[in-house]
């Protein structure tokens, strides 16, 4: 697909706030610092639509992207992150959790991981919960080029292994790197041939 425009379209805490045109939706969602905003701007070869810090917790609401005029993409705060305090944490946690529950347009949710880490309790529990609420979702490994060839394999094949004493089957997963743009075409072809569906 090619990406003919991208414009953030608006910030916000509140789900019933969002945008309310009836355009397909995708969120990206996952742990501070594992790269959902710099992975927005590799979809869309914007250096800065999203903004990306090295420190965790630059994300801090729900941002909307619209893109083609068509569809949405969405920048969500991360969670565990653990300098922010207990109280802020939980607002954080029930605006992305009332995103999720009662946002109709969204279609899918991509849920992030680091691909140099072994599953995290967090993320895991995050996908349990999404299963739980039927909200449909793929897992994007992230930050590919931080390892070699040589051990990305076997450490995505061990992520498997771990996500099927869970799961019946492993969910469809991408693996990107912001920098080399590695896994840009199948995940912009995957929310293409969604949108063509009728
Ligand atoms: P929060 O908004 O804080 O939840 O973080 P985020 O998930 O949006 O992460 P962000 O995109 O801001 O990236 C965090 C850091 O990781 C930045 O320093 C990025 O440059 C770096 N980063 C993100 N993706 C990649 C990648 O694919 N490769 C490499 N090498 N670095 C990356
Ligand atoms: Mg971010």
């Amino acid at each position: 697909m090619k990406i003919s425009s991208a414009e953030f379209v608006m910030s916000n805490s509140d789900v019933a706030k969002c945008p309310k045109d009836p355009f397909p939706e995708y969120a990206f969602i996952g742990r501070s610092n594992v790269g959902k905003s710099s992975l927005i701007n590799m979809l869309t070869n914007r250096k800065s639509l999203a903004k990306t810090s090295g420190r965790p917790g630059k994300t801090q609401l729900i941002n909307h992207f619209v893109i083609n005029k068509k569809w949405f993409l969405v920048d969500l705060p991360g969670y565990g992150y653990a300098r922010v305090s207990k109280s802020s944490k939980k607002v954080f946690q029930r605006f992305i959790t009332d995103y999720f529950k009662n946002r109709k347009q969204l279609i899918s949710a991509f849920i992030l991981v680091d691909s140099r880490h072994e599953p995290q309790k967090i993320d895991l529990e995050f996908m349990e919960w999404m299963g739980i609420n039927n909200i449909p979702f793929s897992i994007i490994f992230t930050k590919a080029d931080k390892l070699s060839k040589n051990k990305l394999t076997p450490q995505i094949e061990a992520y498997k292994k771990s996500m099927l004493q869970f799961w019946e089957e492993m969910p469809n997963y991408f693996i990107t790197s912001s920098t080399s743009n590695l896994g840009k075409d199948e995940i912009l072809n995957y929310i293409e041939e969604i949108n063509s569906q009728p």
